[in-house]
């Protein structure tokens, strides 16, 4: 059975995008593949340096991994920090990593960007003069620079070959690839397959925020959380930006409103979709009875998903019990990973 890595940064509660992005993928692969989804504790201290409470964010997001259906019988679901063999793999990819490789990756550019206060539109130059700059008192750390290989050593620890993501992912994928491949040829070995992103649709994912332009997320501010209640739910879709609405029939959608439709083509029916777009095509579209109908069908998705988050954090003992569980599994296969790698670059194995 072909191995499988998924993980997502423990930084708040599960919103639509890390469901249609990757959740929904998880739940399809568990039964077909060798799955390890964990939670990227890590990977949370490089945008969180002081997490007020990292359990209790690990524990949220580990019940809604299980609210929205993964089945620890089937696939392993585990903490990143519970798998040091991660930590070594992520020591010796950080060997050979460039730090000019790293630099240029888009997502340190803008975080990097925004924990120095710099304006996207600035040049790199800027950027650069500003990491350099011995009085900075906002320094960027060496944990944002190496994310990538991180990233990268969390999935080719398993040796997974795909690797289910949301767009926003595609550049550290073609990190982890690189990384996966410069292993294999600085020791002369075929040793670590190249993973590939994996969508459910065969499409990359992005699931669009609300808010006129860009994608759905926490840091973005407008995301829609699946333990979200109806009055939330409705009071943030309708809020969605719109515009006066067509005036020619069959009109090319503004961003706005592309990412309205984007967003019922994924929670809605196909009839209702198209009983919209055919409005919109005709000029009589009501974006308030759209967004009505969205908001509902929203949370007619969330709603079961919502009790179950609730049931289930109140079961610590089981939530220990997975975590526990996984934690073993994942360790297992990553200490084999691990022991051969050792004695590849020449240690004891
Ligand atoms: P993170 O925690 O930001 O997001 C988790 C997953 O949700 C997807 N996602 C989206 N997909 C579509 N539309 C959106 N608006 C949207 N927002 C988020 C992300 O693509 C991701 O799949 N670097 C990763 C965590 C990670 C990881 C890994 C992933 C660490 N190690 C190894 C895979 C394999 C991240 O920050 O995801």
């Amino acid at each position: 059975m072909e191995t499988v890595v998924s993980g997502i940064r423990p930084t708040g509660n599960l919103h639509l995008g890390n469901y249609f992005g990757a959740v929904k993928s998880f739940l399809q692969m568990q039964y077909e593949y060798n799955c390890y989804f964990f939670i990227a504790d890590w990977h949370s201290l490089t945008t969180h340096p002081h997490p007020d409470n990292i359990r209790n964010s690990v524990k949220t997001i580990l019940a809604e991994y299980l609210a929205c259906g993964i089945d620890p019988e089937k696939a392993t679901i585990y903490i990143q920090s519970d798998v040091r063999e991660v930590a070594e793999l992520y020591l010796y990819l950080n060997m050979n990593a460039g730090i000019g490789e790293l630099m240029r990756t888009t997502s340190f550019k803008d975080k990097a960007r925004k924990q120095l206060h710099i304006d996207a539109a600035d040049s790199d130059g800027d950027m650069e003069k500003e990491i350099f700059n011995e009085g900075n008192k906002h320094s960027v750390s060496a944990g944002l620079l190496t994310y990538p290989t991180l990233m990268a050593a969390d999935i080719i620890i398993h040796k997974a070959v795909k690797v289910p993501v949301g767009k926003d992912q595609e550049q550290n994928m073609e990190m982890a690839r690189r990384f996966a491949r410069r292993f294999n040829s600085t020791f002369g070995v075929e040793f670590f397959p190249e993973p590939a992103s994996f969508y459910y649709s065969n499409k990359a994912v992005k699931v669009p925020g609300l808010d006129g332009s860009g994608k759905m997320g926490k840091s973005e501010g407008n995301a829609i959380y699946l333990i979200d209640d109806e009055k939330t739910i409705k009071k943030k879709v309708m809020k969605a930006v719109t515009d006066a609405g067509p005036t020619e029939p069959n009109s090319v959608k503004p961003e706005p409103i592309a990412n309205l439709f984007t967003m019922m083509d994924i929670v809605s029916t196909k009839d209702t979709y198209d009983f919209f777009n055919e409005k919109y095509n005709n000029c009589e579209i009501r974006y308030g009875d759209m967004k009505k109908q969205l908001a509902e069908d929203i949370n007619n998705f969330c709603a079961p998903i919502r009790e179950r988050i609730l049931d289930i954090r109140a079961n610590d003992e089981y939530m220990t019990k997975v975590a526990r569980m996984g934690a073993e599994k994942a360790s297992e296969s990553a200490a084999k990973t691990l022991r051969e790698v050792r004695e590849i670059i020449g240690f004891r194995g």
